[in-house]
């Protein structure tokens, strides 16, 4: 490749002097510039400016990648195989509005663009997100995974009244092929009303057989398939929190030794996700509970495997992390968030449950606290430190998986006044969780080859710290390196994402300074 092309894999082409094509890898120089802030008494800053010199390295070629979800017979299990297929197939349905063509909206990696930078005019120049470097597609991930619950694919699909009956009729012969491996029960985790789908179960009642079985089964489904990589996706009921013991959860070695002992407070989605990091697979969690118990994210150091959680942000929450980011920055002071969901699909019916509700609430209230911090002219000890925010979910069966999400934002205006913004919002539920599981497939694929080092470190090339943090855009109570606080706010997730693709082909990151119109 000549020196000065980069990215020739897609149909962005980067002519940069910082980065460069060597043995199918992008290898980027890139100078991180930060800040560092100290707060001194009498309310003053000094703010110094940062700079580290690193090297960046891609590989290029994307590998033949499989997703194992857990819960695949579930509403967005379902609604995601088939989904796929339709769109690797090409399957247009009918729909009372007409032909529908399959599509991807709602991914943000397959149905948004990336601003490259301006054209001669200076007016911005935007490129899909997943031709700025190679990236995974969709149509071409292998699907696979395991449900408590043996119905095969086209009568889950059925059952979660989700897609149009069109398009069900043309999936059912693919989607009857694929069957769920049996997985993991523990009754005490989800909700006892779920127990009449558990008719697909591993036997036997050793957990670290589980954890093995697990393994084995992401081997067997490699191997068949002829995959270079696997993805795991949690995507499984809703978990009660696991107690964190100590000696039991809280380092690695006490968390495998508990599983040897089948010790009763490990749940099943930390079974699978011990099962993944001990084979270096990267594990996601879409659901809400505390399935990275201390002892899990310490394995994942351990074993410099990839882990994300938690817990999809798709309709309501996704809205809140913008929402309420923008009212703190405008300087605007809410007071309260009132936050109410009724639901009427089987997630809902596991949420009607206290221990499962409770994993929610936790998981949805924690979206504003990096907010809070953020602005201490609304939010300090003398006027509060606190948004009174309240979750409710009820169980509603005949809206079916047409989520109803309304919110109040009730917050303090100039000299006193209010102001109250209320949101309706009916999130067709695994229509909108769906693609993020795809976009958390192809970025946790993307960031699996990207490695690095300081630029004048003798050292090798490493990856990226085991815990997923660029994942946060698409999950609702991000998992952060233990010590650091998770981001939550919608555009800057975005921002650290896109700078780092940038960073990764030699751009400088995104900075909207638009000199080219505002200066002469
Ligand atoms: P669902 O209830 O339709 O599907 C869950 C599936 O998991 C079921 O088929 C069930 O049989 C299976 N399951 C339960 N325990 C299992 C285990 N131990 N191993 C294997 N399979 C198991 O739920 P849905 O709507 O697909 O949602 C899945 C998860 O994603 C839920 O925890 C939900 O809270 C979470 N989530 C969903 C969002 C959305 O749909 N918009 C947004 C955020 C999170």
């Amino acid at each position: 490749a000549s020196p000065d092309v980069l990215s020739g894999y897609t149909s962005v082409k980067v002519f940069s002097d910082k980065a460069k094509i060597e043995d199918g890898f992008i290898v980027s120089d890139y100078t991180y510039e930060n800040a560092i802030v100290k707060r001194v008494p009498g309310g003053l800053y000094e703010v110094t400016p940062t700079k580290v010199d690193y090297q960046f390295k891609l590989d290029m070629k994307v590998p033949r990648t499989g997703l194992m979800m857990v819960g695949l017979g579930g509403n967005n299990g379902s609604t995601l195989t088939a989904t796929i297929l339709a769109n690797r197939y090409g399957i247009n349905f009918r729909t009372k509005n007409g032909v529908q063509t399959p599509n991807y909206y709602g991914s943000v990696t397959q149905a948004s663009t990336l601003k490259l930078g301006v054209d001669e005019d200076g007016n911005d120049v935007y490129a899909p997100f997943n031709e700025i470097l190679p990236m995974l597609h969709p149509n071409d991930i292998v699907i696979g995974g395991w449900d408590i619950n043996s119905a095969s694919l086209a009568d889950a699909m059925a059952r979660s009244k989700v897609l149009d009956y069109d398009l069900q009729r043309q999936l059912a012969k693919y989607m009857a092929q694929i069957k769920p491996l049996p997985s993991i029960y523990y009754p005490d985790f989800i909700a006892a009303n779920q127990s009449d789908r558990a008719d697909n179960l591993i036997d036997g009642d050793s957990k670290w057989d589980h954890v093995q079985r697990i393994r084995q089964d992401i081997r067997e489904f490699k191997a068949k398939n002829e995959l270079e990589k696997v993805i795991v996706v949690w995507t499984a009921n809703t978990e009660r929190y696991a107690e964190i013991i100590p000696g039991v959860n809280d380092t690695a070695e006490n968390l495998l030794n508990a599983i040897k002992s089948s010790h009763d407070e490990v749940a099943p989605s930390t079974i699978f996700a011990v099962a993944c990091i001990l084979d270096g697979v990267p594990f996601i969690n879409g659901s809400p509970q505390n399935t990275f118990v201390p002892g899990c994210i310490d394995l994942a150091e351990k074993n410099q495997s990839f882990i994300g959680g938690d817990d999809f942000k798709s309709g309501q929450t996704k809205i809140k992390s913008v929402l309420a980011q923008f009212l703190v920055d405008a300087g605007i002071r809410p007071l309260s968030i009132a936050s109410y969901n009724h639901l009427g699909n089987n997630d809902g019916y596991n949420l009607s449950a206290p221990q499962q509700f409770r994993s929610k609430e936790i998981s949805k209230k924690s979206v504003v606290d990096d907010m809070i911090a953020s602005n201490h002219i609304l939010y300090n000890d003398e006027k509060g430190k606190t948004i009174d925010h309240c979750i409710v979910i009820k169980y509603l069966p005949a809206v079916g998986d047409s989520k109803v999400a309304m919110d109040e934002y009730y917050s303090e205006l100039m000299m006193g006044g209010h102001n109250t913004i209320s949101i309706h919002n009916v999130c067709e539920d695994s229509l909108l969780a769906s693609p993020l599981i795809i976009d958390l497939t192809v970025i946790a694929e993307f960031f699996s080859r990207v490695t690095y080092k300081k630029a004048d470190s003798e050292d090798d090339f490493e990856k990226f710290y085991p815990v997923l943090s660029v994942l946060s855009y698409w999950l609702k109570a991000p998992l952060a390196r233990p010590g650091c606080e998770p981001v939550n706010g919608l555009n800057k997730q975005r921002t650290a994402l896109e700078n780092l693709l940038r960073a990764f082909v030699g751009l400088a990151p995104q900075n909207e300074l638009k000199l080219e119109e505002r200066l002469w």
